[in-house]
């Protein structure tokens, strides 16, 4: 009787070693799950090129200056902190310009929040902004 008891205790040590075994597992995979995440770009990684902000800088001037200035969008990409950058884009496309939204060439959104970007301090690279590409993985961090 006595030697069973030490056995089951024996077992639920095993047991709880076991579980703290699996915990471990777990918190290492979550661990490398958020390498994972940490590997998705943000705008300070060089996602868009120095002729969409060129290209930009003229759909900026003709079809947006008008009603924002710049310090507006600062304080719009810190709403945006932590979110795709396609879902700016998306509601852009969809709202602006305010008095004619849609109105602009889907190649003129992304180049307006490729100059925008340059203009908030994030650096041009070899990367093309691109909806179709990349734009879904790449997140929005505060100026
Ligand atoms: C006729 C005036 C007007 C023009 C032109 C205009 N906007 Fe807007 N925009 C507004 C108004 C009004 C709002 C919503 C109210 C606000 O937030 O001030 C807005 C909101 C926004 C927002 C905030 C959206 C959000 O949910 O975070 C962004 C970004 C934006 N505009 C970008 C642009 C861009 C890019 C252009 C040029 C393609 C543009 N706007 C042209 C009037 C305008």
């Amino acid at each position: 009787m006595g030697s069973n008891k030490r056995c089951d205790m024996r077992n639920r040590i095993k047991n709880s070693m076991k579980a703290a075994c699996s915990v471990a597992v777990f918190a290492a995979a979550l661990a490398s799950s958020q390498a994972a995440l940490a590997e998705a770009k943000t705008i300070k990684d060089g996602v868009f090129t120095q002729a969409q902000v060129d290209a930009g800088e003229m759909v900026y001037n003709d079809s947006c200056k008008t009603c924002h200035d710049m310090r507006f969008y600062r304080d719009a990409m810190k709403s945006w902190d932590g979110q795709p950058i396609l879902y700016l884009w998306e509601t852009i496309l969809g709202t602006m310009p305010a008095d004619n939204p849609g109105a602009l060439m889907l190649e003129e959104y992304t180049d307006v929040i490729a100059y925008i970007l340059s203009e908030n301090g994030f650096p041009a690279g070899d990367i093309t902004l691109d909806p179709d590409v990349n734009m879904g993985d790449i997140n929005v961090v505060a100026p």
